[in-house]
Formats: C-alpha cells, sequence, structure tokens
C-alpha cells in the first residue's frame, strides 16, 4: 500500500495534491487550478520530494494552459507562467526535467500534455520499483549475513516524494516484502522534519518498525554499529556522481564511511542531471531562516537571530557507495554516470 501525492483530477480539471505540510495530523488534499497556486504549493512544500516534483511540474503546465484558456493569455504570457513552474524550487532536477518533458506536446493541446504527464507518473512507479528490488539485492548480497538489514534514512523518500512506492523507503518496502528488514532509524530532518512527520508516518500506516532520532544522533548510531545500511532519495546527481539532498546527507556519508558501511543513494534516472559536471555546479536551495529558528511556528532563537537555512547539501561521489536507478547500479569504480540512464528507446 503505498499512499498517491500528486493525481489529476479530469472532473475538476485541476492537479490535486496531498498537503503535507498537514502530515502526519491530517490528510487534507488540495486542488491546484492555478498556476499560483501550483508555485505556492511547489514553494511551501505542500508538495515535495524530487520525483513527485517531476510529476508537478509535468501537470502545472497542463494547468497553466487551462488557466490561459480561461483568461486569454497571450503565448509569450502562457510560457512565462509555465518558467514560473519551472523554476519555483532550483535543486530538484526533476522539476525541470518535467515541465521539459511536455512542453514539446503543448502545440498538441492540453489533453497532449495530459498523457505525456500520465506517462510521467507511470514511469517513475516503475522506476522506482525496478531499482528498489536492484538496491535491496545488492544490499543483501554486501551487509549483515541473513540477519535483518537495519536501515538508517534521511529526509523523506517514500511514497510522499514520489509518484508511488518511494526510492530510499522504495527499497526498505522491498527488503520487508523480501523479508529481510530489521529496525529503520528514520533521522527527523530539522528544519522542516520530512523524517519525523513524513517518513515516520508512511512507515507506521505499513507497520513497519521504526525509531526517530534527532538528525545529531545518526553518527553516533551508525559508530555504535547499530544500522547496517543508510539509504537516502537525491535532487540531484551530477554527472561526475555527486549528489545532492536534503542537508545532512553529507554527514551521514561521512560517518558511514568512518563505520565502513555502505551508504546508498537511491533514484530514478530523470534525477540524474548530465548536464551538471560535478556537485559544486549544483544550486543548493537557500530557504527563509525562520524555518531554523521557529519549530511549528514557534521561535526558539531569541529575537532578533539570523537562520541559515540552505536546504540541501551536495555528497561527493567517493562517499557513496552505491548509486542505484532504474537503469543500473554504479559504485565509485570509475564507470561512464550514464549507465544510470535507460538508452534511448529502451
Ligand atoms: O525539501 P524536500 O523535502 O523537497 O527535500 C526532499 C529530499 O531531499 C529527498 O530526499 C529527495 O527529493 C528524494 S525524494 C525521492
Amino acid at each position: 500500500m503505498s499512499v498517491q501525492s500528486v493525481a489529476w483530477q479530469p472532473d475538476r480539471q485541476a492537479l490535486r495534491l496531498i498537503d503535507q505540510t498537514r502530515l502526519p495530523g491530517e490528510l487534507v488534499l488540495i486542488d491546484c487550478t492555478t498556476v499560483d497556486a501550483v508555485v505556492d504549493a511547489i514553494m511551501r512544500l505542500v508538495v515535495r520530494g524530487a520525483p513527485a516534483l517531476g510529476a508537478v511540474g509535468a501537470y502545472g503546465v497542463a494547468v497553466a494552459m487551462l488557466q490561459g484558456q480561461r483568461e486569454g493569455w497571450s503565448e509569450d504570457e502562457l510560457q512565462s507562467q509555465v518558467e514560473r513552474i519551472r523554476l519555483a524550487r532550483p535543486t530538484a532536477v526533476n522539476l525541470a526535467w518535467g515541465v521539459e518533458r511536455v512542453h514539446p506536446h503543448m502545440a498538441g493541446g492540453v489533453a497532449a500534455v495530459l498523457a505525456e504527464a500520465d506517462l510521467v507518473m507511470d514511469e517513475d512507479e516503475r522506476a522506482n520499483r525496478a531499482l528498489s528490488a536492484r538496491g535491496a539485492s545488492w544490499i543483501r548480497e554486501r551487509v549483515a549475513g541473513q540477519a535483518p538489514v537495519r536501515v538508517l534514512t534521511h529526509c523523506n523518500a517514500g511514497s510522499l516524494a514520489t509518484t508511488a512506492w518511494g526510492t530510499a523507503l522504495g527499497i526498505v518496502r522491498e527488503l520487508r516484502d523480501r523479508g529481510q528488514l530489521g529496525l529503520v532509524y528514520v533521522d527527523e530532518t530539522r528544519p522542516l522534519l520530512q523524517g519525523s512527520r513524513l517518513t515516520a508516518w508512511e512507515l507506521g500506516q505499513e507497520g513497519i518498525e521504526y525509531v526517530v532520532q534527532a538528525d545529531v544522533a545518526a553518527a553516533s548510531t551508525i559508530l555504535r554499529g547499530l544500522v547496517d545500511v543508510a539509504i537516502i532519495g537525491a535532487d540531484r546527481i551530477a554527472r561526475n556522481g555527486d549528489t545532492a539532498n536534503k542537508i545532512g546527507s553529507v554527514g551521514v556519508a561521512l560517518a558511514c564511511q568512518a563505520a565502513g558501511i555502505p551508504f546508498v543513494v537511491a533514484a530514478p534516472s530523470s534525477t540524474v542531471d548530465l548536464a551538471t559536471a560535478t556537485g559544486d555546479a549544483i544550486h543548493i536551495e537557500l530557504r527563509d531562516g525562520d524555518e531554523v529558528t521557529h519549530v511549528a511556528g514557534a521561535r526558539l532563537a531569541p529575537a532578533g537571530a539570523t537562520g541559515f537555512n540552505p536546504a540541501f547539501d551536495v555528497t561527493p561521489w567517493n562517499l557513496i557507495s552505491l548509486i542505484v536507478t532504474e537503469a543500473g547500479a554504479l559504485e565509485p569504480d570509475g564507470s561512464p554516470i550514464d549507465r544510470l540512464i535507460p538508452e534511448a528507446g529502451t
């Protein structure tokens, strides 16, 4: 069972999203029928996670076209509204990828764009299931003999962050289905708590045993030998394998290297960005410092304190044990990264 974070509502001609800012307290759906609503949902993290943003980019173009028809936009106006969606968050390459994937279909009308967006959804779920099977097999071969695999994960890379099933949590689900999963350590993932709010919620829905730990506990948990593998998702994988993911990921990777356990990156090939040469070139989103100085709207730092809030960090390829996509799996052995992308036509 997995929840659907993104869906098209044909009756309402609307992009339907689970409002992830309200979880785990309430399961609230919102329907977006304007570009303003789509951009606001992306920026406020109503919808978040790289593959989910890819689908939102694709359906967002249909939302813009429908609004343009209602309001009589010129072609230039329509294109500048589509651009607003493409640029609403800078780090996850999937958002721009989703917009660009449907863009050539705009000439065919809304139905053609929606058909392509539906394909993006289907392909993402298939990719997640394929990479999860491959990732689980790789992990099973390398860790813990036949004992259940104890996993640490950071942020949320589950159904909520994708179109279905999940990437890092997809591997967790796959290990569970194979009867090979031990305890899952969920980093809470400050500042916005995607781990304790979203990953814990998803795991709880399925009865998967987990504990939530403060991010500052992760290194100690790893060095004490309490986990066998760390598995994270990705927002952008550069051509040299450097990987951007939620802030805190690189610290987990360093601890894994020190402890000699694998650090696995799981992502669909839509997250691999051959146009970005190295991690240094990845634009790291700097969010409002209030997200750091406040928790759930309550100020914790003294009045006047300035928060520093980079939303992502970059883990260098040499700290990563495996990057797995639906098309392949690579260890940092000098192989070209394009082996993680399906060959044209496959
Ligand atoms: O700021 P967010 O919540 O969008 O950050 C999400 C992450 O960093 C995820 O780990 C990543 O997008 C992979 S989701 C499968």
